[in-house]
């Protein structure tokens, strides 16, 4: 008789690899080697999975044994107990809270530690371009290696023709409604909708309403400066024709007591980032990192942004920069619970955290 597999953490182990060298992963759970196999299996009729890896690097091996992708970690340790880890009382407990700062462009910032930062547009100083006003929030200058990303207010009409050249770029639509042009193509969308566009081509934001539409405009790699065409280029990746992705209920995930809907991906759109919408509780996650380079923006809901050594208070509008494995945790005080948007590089499951 088989036996089943122990969890033997509730989450992954991050470890170094080295390229052509093979591991023996334990499936077993017993291992007090994790995430690797020190015979402890026998007996079980379980056995471990010898694993080569195919190249030099971090990553991250499943220490719960019940991962759908052996020997990696896929997020299903979060989906194992009722509720999402909790805070303890070490997480944070030096922290110092940090107030805002008038920082570029008609923004504020609170820089928290290891370049973690949260941004606020004011509404000043904006970049006027046709009918957009333009925020940068995040790019090389602000510490982002991989990810720029804008806050655009689009008035009534068609905005100009932008493009980010050799990036995939990633809208969501905050508020408004309206119409995307890739190239030939429109694409109709509504609130809470991810666009995608691909290198190589570039995009209109029709405005068909008298209200502000309000977009956030995402591009990696960054690096690629936005250029502004006279007229609209026929170029569109034919291979990839379904650009949006609203808000669907039945693609919602559970994470513990919240809950995660992935709208553009590598999977679904061959991009190198994930896009994603989620919803916490009034609640405060025990401090986590993730191994990938993150910007969260606020939907709804109020509370703090924590690091290891540092606090700040977010509200809806603010977006959160988190540089790769930085220690953080993002704190609900509301009681109706908060709802954010997050991208990330390089494209993997927003449930995978160590
Ligand atoms: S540790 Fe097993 S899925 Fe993450």
């Amino acid at each position: 008789m088989t036996a089943e597999p122990e969890i033997a953490a509730y989450k992954p182990c991050l470890v170094e690899v080295r390229g052509g060298k093979s591991y023996l992963w334990c499936a077993c759970g017993r291992s007090r080697r994790q995430p690797f196999c020190d015979g402890s299996h026998k007996g079980t009729g379980l056995e471990p999975l010898r694993w080569t890896a195919d190249k030099n690097g971090e990553v991250l091996l499943c220490a719960c044994k019940h991962t759908k992708s052996r020997p990696f970690c896929d997020g299903t340790h979060n989906m194992l107990s009722e509720t999402y880890a909790e805070a303890n009382e070490s997480d944070g407990a030096d922290a110092v809270l940090v107030g805002y700062e008038a920082y570029r462009n008609g923004t504020q910032r609170a820089l928290l530690d290891n370049g973690c930062y949260v941004i606020r547009a004011t509404g000043e100083n904006t970049r006027r371009l046709g009918t957009l006003a333009v925020v940068p929030l995040i790019d090389a200058d602000s510490g982002a290696e991989h990810l720029s990303q804008y806050l655009v207010t689009a008035e009534s009409g068609a905005s100009p023709v932008i493009e980010f050249p050799g990036s995939d770029v990633v809208l969501f639509i905050e508020s408004g409604a309206g119409t995307i042009r890739i190239g030939s193509r429109e694409y109709k969308v509504a609130r809470e909708t991810g666009v995608c566009i691909k290198p190589g081509e570039a995009f209109q934001v029709v405005n068909d309403e008298q209200a502000d539409m309000i977009v956030t405009v995402s591009a990696c790699p960054l690096g690629s400066e936005m250029i502004v065409h006279e007229t609209m280029p026929p170029d569109f990746d034919q291979s990839i024709p379904e650009r949006t992705q609203g808000v669907d209920e039945e693609k919602q995930q559970a994470m513990g007591d919240r809950f995660f809907q992935v709208l553009i991906d590598h999977d679904s759109h061959g991009t190198p980032v994930t896009q994603f919408i989620g919803e916490i509780p009034r609640s405060r996650a025990a401090h986590h990192h993730h191994l990938y380079e993150e910007t969260i923006m606020v939907l709804s809901g109020e509370g703090f942004m924590w690091t290891d050594k540092t606090r700040t208070p977010v509200r809806p509008g603010d977006t959160i920069f988190l540089p790769l494995k930085q220690a953080h945790s993002l704190e609900c005080t509301s009681d109706s619970g908060m709802r954010l948007i997050g991208l990330f590089y390089p494209s993997m499951s927003p449930a995978i955290n160590y």
